[in-house]
């Protein structure tokens, strides 16, 4: 296709004047139904690569997308521009909605769906009837990130994807170490892959990492920046509780600011009116759990903060990722306490189901006295109910071909070689997350520049920053001035604030 052609569809569709780098590259080579994969930064524009191809190529885009938030709002952005043949397929469809969907499937150019939904028969029957022309899996990293633990449907993408007669695929992340990506591709299968792989550094970012010796001292060091950055700002918890408390205490104390929480315990409608009410500029400060971020695509995001660190470095850098979207200079703080590795430690912990359950669940299907569903009552028991797990032990059973269509195989492998392949495969796991954990506190302690250790795991070379680097190099909270909107006489307030602070730091 002539240059000025492609250039004149994202004008029309999105105007757009400009591709941003690697979209034109992609676009071009989904267009010529080539197998993609494809990493390039947050926010830098990945939706354009499949969004586009949708609407010029004939037939349906199918998106694999991992959390309702992100489809539900890429469905909107996209009806608002006029572009009205895209819908979500998720859990949040009542049974009829789904029907009605399912039923005028075929009119659609978009459909985002997430792995779960692709598991259902009947979904995969109504999506055989449609040409698709394209098989996108947006967030690929989840497929190593998640996939072996909590989300195994995640690892099933594949058989749908043969199903459908393997139509072309398009894989995207922002967050993909070399290993990773392999994870993703073997997991995937594409073969004849064409691979775009771009720096995944922001130069408007810049690092702070501040280390607390007590919890006051960090709830205090919040409420500092809080009242001294009227800016949208995302504070990060690795627990729903933790986020909570916090939030009540801002709302307290910080009447200035709009503060509200946000986790995967709260019902959906809440959390789409706490996303909205963000996006709208209502409410500017969020405390979230990392459910909270991914895709999410608000601007004018200055301040990321991490009350307590994630546990990997992937993490970390999709969660940055939400600040500076517009270009503007943003910062990312870490508060750390040095105890803190212990939270994340324990969340790994729990990740997966206790080796002996496995035995003893494994004897039970061994010693021929048990059905599927008996199966599943003694596991949930066992694991205090902890569907993750089930899910898990599951999959492993079905991989083995010791469980099919629900029921078991005993002649696939004798016991004990079952059981040595599951231990293997849950202690290995544990390996790899125990050293991703390792890879996020090596960056904390890190001595020298914070932006080059970062990304050194993705990575040779980094672009030079915008503003300031980081703590190490040249960042001082003095020298920042983010623009902030809102000024309705706040800056007054704000400058006398900052006084406080730079006082109180002293
Ligand atoms: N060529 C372009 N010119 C100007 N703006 C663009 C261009 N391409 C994309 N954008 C804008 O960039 C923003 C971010 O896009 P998008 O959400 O697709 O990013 P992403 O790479 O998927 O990010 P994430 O990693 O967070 O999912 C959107 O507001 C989009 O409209
Ligand atoms: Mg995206
Ligand atoms: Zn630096």
């Amino acid at each position: 296709m002539p240059e000025s052609q492609l250039e004149q569809h994202l004008q029309t569709h999105f105007g757009f004047s400009h591709f941003r780098a690697g979209q034109k590259e992609i676009i071009e080579a989904v267009l010529k139904k080539r197998n993609v994969f494809a990493v390039l930064p947050t926010g830098t524009g990945k939706s354009i690569c499949y969004q586009l191809p949708a609407m010029m190529l004939s037939g349906t885009v199918i998106v694999v997308s991992p959390l309702l938030s992100l489809m539900t709002d890429q469905v909107k952005q996209l009806k608002a521009t006029g572009f009205k043949r895209v819908a979500a397929l998720n859990s949040m469809l009542s049974y009829q909605e789904k029907e009605i969907l399912l039923q005028q499937i075929d009119s659609y150019q978009l459909l985002y769906l997430s792995p779960e939904m692709l598991q259902s028969k009947r979904i995969l029957s109504r999506l055989k009837s449609l040409k698709v022309s394209l098989f996108v899996v947006d967030e690929a990293h989840c497929i190593s990130q998640w996939g072996h633990e909590f989300r195994p449907d995640y690892l099933r993408i594949k058989q749908a994807h043969q199903l459908l007669n393997n139509p072309p695929l398009l894989a995207l992340t922002a967050t993909a170490t070399p290993d990773v990506q392999q994870d993703i591709m073997d997991t995937l299968q594409i073969p004849d892959v064409e691979k775009f792989i771009y720096p995944m550094d922001k130069p408007n970012i810049s690092f702070v990492v501040e280390q607390v010796n007590q919890v006051k001292e960090k709830e205090n060091k919040l409420a500092q920046i809080i009242r001294s950055y009227p800016v949208p700002t995302l504070i990060y918890f690795s627990s729903r509780e933790e986020a909570a408390r916090v939030a009540t205490i801002l709302q307290e104390k910080e009447h200035n600011r709009n503060v509200a929480y946000y986790h995967g315990g709260l019902d959906n409608q809440d959390r789409l009116l706490i996303q909205q009410q963000f996006m709208n500029k209502q409410l500017d400060v969020i405390c979230c759990t990392n459910a909270f971020g991914m895709g999410i695509n608000k601007k004018d995001i200055q301040l990321v903060i991490h009350y307590h660190f994630p546990s990997q470095i992937e993490s970390f850098i999709q969660e940055i990722g939400r600040a500076g979207r517009d270009g503007q200079e943003a910062v990312s703080v870490i508060l750390f306490h040095e105890y803190d590795h212990i939270i994340p430690q324990r969340l790994l912990d729990a990740e997966l189901p206790d080796i002996s359950v496995v035995k003893q669940m494994l004897q039970l299907i061994y010693n021929n006295d048990v059905s599927f569903n008996d199966l599943k009552e003694e596991f949930m028991l066992k694991v205090n109910g902890v569907e993750p797990h089930w899910r898990f032990f599951r999959y492993q059973l079905e991989k083995l071909k010791i469980l099919e269509h629900e029921q078991f195989n005993i002649t696939a492998f004798p016991f004990q070689d079952a059981f040595m392949i599951l231990q293997e495969t849950i202690e290995k796991r544990y390996r790899y997350k125990y050293n991703k954990l390792n890879e996020m506190l090596q960056w904390l302690y890190t001595t020298g520049c914070k932006r080059k250790a970062l990304f050194s795991h993705f990575q040779d070379h980094i672009q030079k920053p915008t503003n300031m680097c980081c703590d190490y190099c040249d960042f001082q909270w003095e020298n920042w001035y983010p623009a902030v909107e809102h000024s309705n006489n706040s800056n007054q307030d704000w400058q006398t604030s900052l006084k406080e602070i730079l006082y109180q730091g002293d």
